[in-house]
């Protein structure tokens, strides 16, 4: 049975995806080349050191280890200067009804994300005593597609994974939850997603009768 329910951050609870986007755009920018949109799906779910590398390879340079530490600290200060002005207003579409269900369904929840700024955004936008465990960048040694942490998720939350639904906007993390064992809904896309065990375009599209029936299915 399905006891525990985990969550990504951004682009699942809170529309920050946008946000990593625009401020490692800029920084893209101020070295000579530009990413797209359909580029920066490959950095959804991966943290801020190994998404660093992958645009640089993109833009084909090949920097120092101090270059580096000082253009991910200026992507940091710049995603800081675009979140500081977010509230709960900035919530996902149906996030905060689903959780009134989560609750009256007695499930327990956690957040995975890999960020290190999880902790700060929760506290902007309310919900930070929403989760009854809470993993981030800091707990964490490897980032998505590894599922540490969703397994470190649900070792707080006393559960097995295959009694966890991961919730995920981004391929890595989807991954991460089907190497953790765990049924994966996917927020966004079917044709970006292919992984997940159901897709739906937000948490508003989906009812908690939905996530229990997805046990029941018979998988190969
Ligand atoms: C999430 C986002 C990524 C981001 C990563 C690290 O997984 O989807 O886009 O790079 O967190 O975030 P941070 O706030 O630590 O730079
Ligand atoms: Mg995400």
């Amino acid at each position: 049975p399905i006891k525990a329910l985990l969550f990504d951050l951004d682009g699942v609870i809170v529309d920050t995806a946008i946000y990593h986007y625009q401020a490692w755009r800029r920084m893209a920018n101020t070295l000579g080349f530009d990413i797209t949109e359909e580029f920066n799906e490959q950095l959804k779910g991966i943290s801020r050191t190994e998404s660093l590398e992958i645009i640089l390879a993109h833009g084909g340079l090949t920097i120092s280890e101090d270059h580096k530490l000082a253009l991910a600290t200026q992507k940091n200060e710049w995603y800081l200067e675009l979140i500081s002005q977010m509230t709960p207003a900035a919530i996902l579409p149906g996030v905060t009804d689903f959780f009134v269900a989560v609750k009256a369904a007695h499930l327990k929840t956690a957040l995975g994300s890999v960020s290190k700024n999880a902790r700060l955004i929760l506290e902007r936008i309310g919900m930070i005593d929403d989760f009854d465990s809470i993993i981030d960048g800091t707990k964490i040694s490897r980032g998505k597609p590894d599922p540490e942490v969703f397994l470190k998720g649900a070792a707080e939350l006393h559960v097995r994974p295959d009694e966890c639904v991961v919730f995920e906007d981004a391929v890595a993390g989807v991954e991460a939850a089907k190497r953790g064992g765990m049924l994966a809904v996917g927020i966004g896309l079917p044709s970006v997603l292919t992984q997940a065990d159901l897709v739906v375009p937000s948490l508003a599209q989906l009812t908690m009768e939905e996530v229990f029936t997805l046990s029941a299915v018979d998988r190969p």
